[in-house]
């Protein structure tokens, strides 16, 4: 196994855990899973509409359909769908006779989608096992690529941009949201938790930005950001939900790395919604 091979199993490894317990587990944002749906951008009447399983097990840092024109018809496709959340906002937009399609590697995550997409009632939605590095879906195909917070997680990040340019139709538009560092320590960028967490793996914005423009998208744009302050950050790196190295991937025991890197890292951590379209050739 490679060393991509090895991060990608143990970051399906931790959201195993964290979505078997949902009391505990990744925090892709300094604020505590189970209310991350509400202060992630999601509106009252979103949350309130979904099974409450699809809420609790949100690990997302954003709502990227916010103000999206997904419509009936369209075929959305999903980047680390995770227990479905996204999937189930995008299958109302795009109605009976649209598709929606997520992709994730964690078997635990997926059998929670389809669980959740059943209780929904919903018949649009499939949920197929797979690396975003690798996608499982056919070139052209896709009207509107969205992710929450996964892309940060990904060991190569310029193959997923790739993917995402591949699978597009032309003309057809992504709208992720996710997390942007710059400047992060070794001793923050080398720890396994936070890069389960999404922080050590995140990259920065021009970075990405030049990512996404390098695989061949263009309008590539930062639609909105969200900088992360000093008690925020050390609430991200030093969540208080564990005291447990083994049961969790998050705040196992972060609270003196919190303390001591928070301060210097205010203001170069965000959560970033980043939209780009595929050029009509
Ligand atoms: C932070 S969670 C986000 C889940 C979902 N998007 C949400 O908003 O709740 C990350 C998800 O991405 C999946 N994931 C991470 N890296 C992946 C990769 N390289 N390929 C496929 N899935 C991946 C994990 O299994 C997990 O379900």
């Amino acid at each position: 196994m490679n060393s991509s091979e090895q991060r990608r199993q143990s970051v399906s490894e931790d959201y195993t855990k964290a979505v078997k317990n949902p009391a505990t587990g990744c925090c892709c944002s300094p604020v505590p899973k189970g209310v991350v749906a509400k202060l992630a951008g999601y509106t009252d009447d979103e949350v309130a509409a979904l099974p409450t399983e699809a809420v609790v097990n949100s690990f997302g840092c954003g709502n990227p359909l916010a103000f999206s024109a997904v419509k009936p018809g369209d075929v959305v496709l999903d980047l680390g769908s995770g227990a479905g959340i996204d999937l189930l906002l995008a299958a109302k937009k795009v109605g009976r006779s649209g598709e929606v399609i997520g992709v994730d590697m964690t078997d635990a995550m997926i059998e929670r989608a389809r669980e959740n997409v059943a209780a929904a009632g919903l018949e649009n939605v499939e949920v197929r096992k797979g690396i975003i590095e690798d996608l499982p879906v056919e070139t052209g195909t896709v009207d509107w690529v969205i992710s929450n917070c996964v892309i940060n997680l990904s060991p190569e990040k310029p193959r997923v941009f790739a993917e995402i340019a591949r699978v597009l139709r032309p003309g057809g538009m992504m709208l992720v949201s996710d997390i942007v560092a710059d400047g992060l320590p070794k001793e923050i960028a080398a720890n396994r938790h936070l890069y389960s967490s999404c922080l050590a793996g995140a990259i920065d914005e021009k970075a990405y930005l030049d990512g996404l423009r390098g695989a061949g998208l263009a309008e590539v744009e930062v639609k909105d950001r969200f900088v992360y302050d000093t008690t925020q950050i050390e609430a991200f790196i030093g969540s208080e939900l564990s005291d447990s190295e083994s049961s969790n991937c998050c705040g196992s025991g972060q609270g003196a790395l919190a303390k001591k890197w928070a301060p210097r890292l205010a203001g170069h951590i965000a959560s970033v919604k980043v939209s780009a379209r595929k050029p009509r050739e």
